[in-house]
């Protein structure tokens, strides 16, 4: 039998991305976004969802542009130090030796450690309460060679993290069947 949870602003899976911006200095500095996901096709969009206290919600609005950065688990500590420090105080790429790669699409960085970055124009913004929910137009997907297969992309290889609201960071496992396909058995 189901337990009411109550009303939480829970998923499954929840991402872990990183999403990078300049700041009115021109310091690139990243956010971690749990809150945030694919939201069209056509135009492809990204969105992600800020608190207006984030030192990246005023860089987004200024910019008109953010890159959304796919982590592989490897870079797990980078990925949760800039979720707990602001790049207010500190140099997020420069503590977590990470690299700042200036897109050149749009006035945003992507993070060169990502096996797949996203260059994203602002779209569309939408005030959501607590968070303002930011709808990137994808201008371009940029993913290490190592991780094309023909035209998808390796998830293994890209080893992407998955986040559980409120407890820990996890991987994700392996395939279990075909998309458009397997369901195929039960149609009539
Ligand atoms: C796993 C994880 C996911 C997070 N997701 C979000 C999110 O979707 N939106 C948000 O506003 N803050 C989120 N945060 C908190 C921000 O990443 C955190 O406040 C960060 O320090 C803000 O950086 P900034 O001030 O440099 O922009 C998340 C933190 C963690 C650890």
């Amino acid at each position: 039998m189901k337990k009411s949870f109550g009303a939480k602003p829970l998923a499954f899976p929840l991402p872990a991305y990183l999403v990078g911006t300049y700041d009115e200095s021109s310091k690139p500095n990243i956010i971690t976004s749990a809150w945030a996901g694919i939201l069209a096709s056509n135009p492809p969009c990204l969105g992600v969802s800020l608190r207006p206290a984030r030192y990246s919600h005023a860089a987004i609005v200024k910019n008109q542009a953010f890159t959304v950065n796919f982590p592989s688990s490897k870079l797990l500590a980078a990925v949760d130090f800039a979720g707990i420090v602001s790049g207010k105080n500190v140099d997020k790429f420069k503590d977590a030796a990470l690299t700042p790669i200036k897109s050149d699409l749009v006035n945003a960085p992507y993070v060169d450690e990502c096996p797949v970055v996203a260059e994203c124009r602002l779209y569309k913004t939408l005030e959501l309460g607590s968070h303002t929910l930011f709808v990137g137009e994808i201008l371009d997907i940029k993913a290490d060679e190592e991780v094309i297969l023909g035209a998808i992309l390796d998830i293994e290889k890209i080893d992407p993290l998955v986040f559980n609201y409120g407890g820990h960071y996890h991987k994700v496992g392996g395939p279990v069947g075909k998309g458009f396909s397997i369901g195929k058995s039960l149609i009539k």
